[in-house]
């Protein structure tokens, strides 16, 4: 009796062992930083905790480029958000130069000519293109505030946009997680969908607006949580990234 209490016990921890480092696989950090002295401290801080961090507009100007492929040199995995918007011929270039780098994830717009030209800039590279569906700050009124009609609802125009990305073969979207159950069932699973928006309970939404918790997202069927505050401007990040891998891996084993 003791014996198979023992092997039960046993099992399970490994079954943890297993979805911790399955969840850990889903988090990708934002590195929100003005500087790049001060990600590189972020990245050191949060050391084996977290594998893989998104580098935004605010690293851009500062020399993200040359971080990212620093952070690629460290064996990370590298999501570059640029929100690419632009003419089809500058789009297949930039996309191109970005899968020459290794990068694992890039952002485009959802227009159709964007879509399409970022499949032909990425080539046969192993580089994942996600299109940015309606940002996760973003709410009914300033989507009416943009032209769409107060018929169309948020998750329309997502769903609208995650259908033409998936039509042209585009790998995923950008999307809150409140929207993930549907755009995973209307691809039949095909579109990865990649989730910022993630607070933890208790934590204040500061600018985002459609917002879920790391257990929502992971229950919602998010492929990735990209979560950037929470984490960065926590007393002890590394701390909070792996409350917040346990609370996807509780997640995880309760789905
Ligand atoms: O700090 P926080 O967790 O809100 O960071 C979310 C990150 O995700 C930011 O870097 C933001 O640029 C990015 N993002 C977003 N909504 C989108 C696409 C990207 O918040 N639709």
């Amino acid at each position: 009796m003791a014996a198979l209490a023992a092997v039960r016990q046993t099992d399970s921890r490994q079954i943890d062992v297993q979805l911790i480092a399955e969840a850990r696989k889903k988090l990708i950090v934002a590195l929100d930083f003005s500087t790049i002295d001060e990600a590189r401290a972020m990245v050191e801080q949060l050391g084996e905790e977290v594998g893989f961090y998104k580098v935004g507009l605010g690293l851009q100007l500062a020399g993200g480029d040359r971080f990212a492929k620093e952070l690629k040199d460290q064996n990370k995995r590298v999501f570059l958000d640029y929100k690419y918007y632009d003419i089809e011929e500058t789009i297949r270039n930039a996309v191109a130069r970005a899968a020459e780098m290794g990068i694992d994830f890039l952002t485009v717009h959802g227009v159709s000519g964007i879509l399409r030209s970022a499949v032909q800039g990425r080539g046969s590279a192993d580089l994942k293109i996600l299109c940015v569906t309606v940002l996760t700050s973003m709410d009914a009124e300033d989507i009416q505030e943009m032209g769409f009609p107060p018929t169309m609802t948020v998750e329309d125009l997502v769903v609208h946009r995650a259908v033409k990305a998936m039509n042209i073969g585009i790998d995923g979207v950008i999307a809150s997680a409140l929207e993930a159950s549907k755009i995973k069932s209307l691809s039949s699973g095909k579109l990865m969908v990649v989730s910022p928006g993630i607070r933890p309970e208790g934590s204040p939404p500061q600018d985002q607006k459609r917002v879920a918790t790391p257990s929502e997202a992971v229950k919602a069927g998010a492929d990735y949580l990209v979560i950037g505050r929470p984490i960065t401007d926590a007393g002890n990040p590394r701390e909070e990234a792996n409350k917040i891998i346990v609370e996807m891996a509780n997640a995880m084993r309760e789905q």
